[in-house]
């Protein structure tokens, strides 16, 4: 059993529209259960894990996202007309055991959002995180950081490019990320004039 992360960003970084509706639902191309390679991670499938925020919204949903996947659903509350095959519990840990006691080798598909992908990583149980990166400029909405943590090692394993101008990006993760010079060196204009690197 793999826990694999999946999140849409527009290609300005942000998993959320400015109204916060997870970012792939702004593209054209979007389709419910259909679009931007869904099918094909789900192949491997059997539950779907969330944060009680990222869960809501599917209360009302005309279709319920995850028709043929176990549901676990992190929360200090169940919220009122869950189904009741969703599995809910406020303590990260023990509904990751609860995961683990159900699963029958498939893999898990780490809905969302940032707060809910950060606990299981920092719990280590987080195996992949996959991006789609979407033909958009946002301009604003939320961050997979800092709730995510930027430390976070990432090694790439593949890409694909998907119908309608998205791309799917797959890296592992791992402990933490090794020093980037890049990163931790000021590059402000000011530190540029003065000579320092
Ligand atoms: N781009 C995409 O593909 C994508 C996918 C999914 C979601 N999203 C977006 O992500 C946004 C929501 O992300 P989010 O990070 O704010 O929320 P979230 O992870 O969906 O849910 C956060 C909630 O989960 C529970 N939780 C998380 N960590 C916990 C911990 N360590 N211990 C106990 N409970 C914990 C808490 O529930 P309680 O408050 O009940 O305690 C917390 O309020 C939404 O706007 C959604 O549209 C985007």
């Amino acid at each position: 059993m793999q826990i694999r992360a999946r999140m849409s960003m527009s290609a300005d970084g942000y998993v959320t529209t400015p109204s916060g509706w997870p970012a792939l639902t702004a593209d054209p191309a979007f389709v419910s259960g259909e679009s931007h390679g869904i099918r094909d991670f789900l192949e491997g499938c059997e539950a779907a894990l969330m944060g009680r925020t990222t869960f809501e919204p599917a209360l009302t949903n005309e279709r319920w996202p995850w028709p043929n996947l176990n549901v676990f659903v992190l929360g200090s509350r169940r919220p009122s007309g869950t189904p009741d095959h969703v599995v809910t519990d406020s303590d990260p840990a023990r509904l990751l055991e609860k995961l683990r006691a159900a699963n029958q080798g498939g893999d898990v598909h780490l809905v969302g959002g940032p707060r809910t992908i950060e606990t299981f990583r920092a719990l280590g149980a987080l195996d992949k995180l996959e991006l789609v990166v979407l033909p958009l400029l946002f301009g604003a909405g939320m961050r997979l950081t800092p709730s995510l943590d930027p430390d976070t090692g990432l090694t790439f394993e593949r890409e694909r490019a998907l119908p309608g101008g998205s791309v799917e990006i797959v890296y592992a993760v791992s402990g933490r990320a090794s020093g980037s010079p890049a990163r931790d060196n000021d590059w402000s204009p000011a530190s540029q004039r003065s000579g320092r690197k």
